[in-house]
């Protein structure tokens, strides 16, 4: 099962490349309300990846992010999908986005693959198997780190946008270095790969295809996500979007992310 599901996000990041190099990529927003940007690449990687999987796999359902019909039962098998995320950094011509495509039974994420076609990075992960970085035909076990203090930490920290939301407060944590840039899913690899401790986002505009597949690698990597007040995040819900956002973390710092949250909430 790994190696289609492989085959069909390197396919999707050639789609997606394809239009790459385009002068005009005709971003536009889908919402009237904020910005909230999408592509020709998007919709063309989203057409070809619920294809693909719909072939392969008749019987489960598909939540993929730019089309509107979505399962209402996540008891069983959905796939949950990504097509192109990141389409900021992809419209500013940077390298940071990827193809996320997940497998959820019964609301576990249980298969993760995230492919950052530019860079060639392809991350991956099986429930109990382990999680690996394959890039330009080198493979490589990947391990979160142990770090499990503030001011020893790399981090993420995305406040809500809107300004003075309590939870904004948490932008001042302490820490030796903040990460910016890159698709959702790619900085939650960056923990996967040892390179970032925590990652937290106080948006609460996430969904589900920002995490499935990046949860996978990320906890067979031996970190940790939830929400933001430490519960398991809800796959099972009718709604798309992750009601409580999202912390991962390498999961030694979790708790203490967790508690400095709370603070705030
Ligand atoms: C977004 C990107 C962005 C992250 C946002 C996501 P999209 O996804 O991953 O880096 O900060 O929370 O919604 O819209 O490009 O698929
Ligand atoms: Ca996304
Ligand atoms: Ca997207």
């Amino acid at each position: 099962m790994q190696d289609k599901i492989i085959d069909i996000a390197r396919e999707a990041g050639k789609i997606i490349l394809g239009y790459y190099h385009q002068k005009n990529l005709n971003v536009r927003s889908k919402d009237k309300t904020r910005y909230d940007p999408v592509t020709d690449a998007d919709i063309n990687a989203d057409e070809y990846i619920r294809k693909r999987l719909h072939e392969e796999f008749p019987s489960d359902g598909i939540l993929s992010e730019e089309t509107k019909a979505a399962p209402l039962d996540y008891s069983g098998r959905v796939w949950v999908v990504d097509p192109l995320d990141g389409t900021n950094e992809f419209a500013q011509k940077k390298d940071g986005f990827s193809v996320n495509i997940g497998l959820c039974e019964n609301g576990v994420p249980i298969l993760g693959v995230v492919y950052c076609p530019l860079r060639g990075e392809l991350y991956c992960a099986e429930r109990g198997k382990g999680a690996y970085l394959e890039n330009r035909g080198k493979y490589k076990w990947l391990k979160v780190s142990r770090i499990n203090l503030f001011p020893k930490s790399a981090a993420v920290i995305k406040p809500s946008d809107k300004g003075n939301m309590p939870l904004d407060e948490i932008v001042n944590l302490k820490v030796k270095e903040r990460i910016e840039g890159d698709s959702a899913a790619m900085k939650i690899m960056k923990i996967a790969a040892g390179e970032v401790e925590f990652y937290i986002d106080a948006a609460f505009m996430a969904s589900k295809w920002d995490t499935c597949a990046a949860q996978v690698i990320l906890e067979e990597a031996g970190g940790k996500i939830t929400d933001l007040s430490g519960q398991p995040l809800n796959y099972k819900c009718e709604q798309p979007r992750l009601k409580n956002s999202f912390a991962a973390s390498n999961g030694a710092i979790h708790q203490k992310v967790i508690a400095e949250i709370r603070k705030y909430l």
